[in-house]
């Protein structure tokens, strides 16, 4: 099913999530006085900072579809946000990818220094599922404990770490294995965005698995775009360098399949992607648009 919705519609719909979820974590994360105040104060720089809250995006998405409340739904958001905060801090320092931009700003650890950046983002990461497990979350202390184990697995070793992992030693030679990488490095914790609304709603299984299969498909998109950008992109649009993956020797579907083959590899994903809502029908409209949102993003 095509969309009717306008670019600028879907990029609207985008920046109004994005201002919901910074409204919310700037309310969470803590300040302090005393001298871990430089602590807070990281944090509060990593996750209140201009990223693009696509996350959070597909979350409240999911849960207008599902008619679940919005407070649930965008405190769900707000702890997704702050493992990507957490992964993006981690991930830019010297002993990882050693990068000084993001999200068109210095990195943590140039702005404050590497111990601080390291604390950051592990009282981020625990930031994360204190969000999760208060009450506000849900009444339901069964439902909270789903919502944490589902986080905790999207983003350690089974998820977004252990991607990291694989990214980090570099035993990915081919697209399997890059298939493999992308799924559990970035792909678990955009599946998580499906899947804590999911939890929240008690959703069967049959919609259940057709949402996971667009989540899947459409992490799939997200990273091949991210490594196009990163070959191709313009590092003032985008806040972050540009060139690094090939000049780290790191494979990824562009450095493997060359950016025509991945660009054909993304124009066949677009539609296969959409499909997966078709149960959903028009009340999936905004995230059927998502997909080309996804696919054309330049930043
Ligand atoms: C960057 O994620 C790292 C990847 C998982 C590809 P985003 O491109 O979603 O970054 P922000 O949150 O908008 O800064
Ligand atoms: C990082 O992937 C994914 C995370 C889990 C943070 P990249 O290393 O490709 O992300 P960028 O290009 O630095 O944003
Ligand atoms: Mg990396
Ligand atoms: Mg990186
Ligand atoms: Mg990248």
């Amino acid at each position: 099913m095509a969309s009717d919705l306008s670019g600028a519609a879907l990029a609207r719909r985008v920046a109004e999530a994005a201002d919901l979820v910074t409204v919310a974590l700037d309310e969470l994360l803590p300040r302090a006085d005393g001298p871990e105040a430089r602590l807070t104060e990281a944090m509060r720089y990593a996750a209140l900072g201009p990223g693009k809250r696509l996350r959070t995006y597909f979350a409240l998405e999911t849960g207008r579809m599902f008619d679940l409340p919005e407070r649930s739904v965008l405190r769900a958001a707000c702890a997704l946000e702050c493992i990507q905060a957490y992964s993006l801090i981690h991930d830019d320092l010297p002993c990882m990818d050693d990068d000084d931009m993001r999200r068109g700003r210095p990195t943590v650890h140039k702005a404050y220094d590497e111990a601080t950046a390291v604390l950051a983002g592990d009282a981020l990461q625990t930031a994360a599922f204190e969000i999760l497990a208060h009450p506000d979350t849900h009444s339901d202390g069964a439902i909270r404990a789903e919502l944490v184990m589902r986080l905790a697995l999207a983003s350690g070793a089974r998820g977004m770490c252990g991607g990291q992992m694989i990214d980090i030693l570099g035993v990915r030679d081919d697209l399997g294995g890059v298939a493999r990488m992308q799924r559990l490095k970035t792909g678990a914790l955009i599946a998580c965005a499906f899947e804590l609304p999911l939890v929240l709603a008690h959703a069967q299984d049959a919609e259940r698995h057709a949402l996971l299969a667009f989540a899947h498909d459409l992490g799939l998109a997200y990273q091949i775009v991210d490594d196009l950008l990163d070959a191709e992109g313009d590092a003032e649009a985008l806040g972050k360098a540009v060139g690094k993956d090939a000049a780290r020797g790191k494979a990824n579907f562009v450095t493997l399949l060359g950016v025509d083959a991945a660009r054909g590899r993304l124009a066949l994903l677009a539609d296969q992607t959409k499909a997966h809502l078709e149960p959903f029908g028009g009340a999936a409209e905004f995230l059927r648009a998502s997909v080309d949102f996804v696919l054309e993003r330049r930043n």
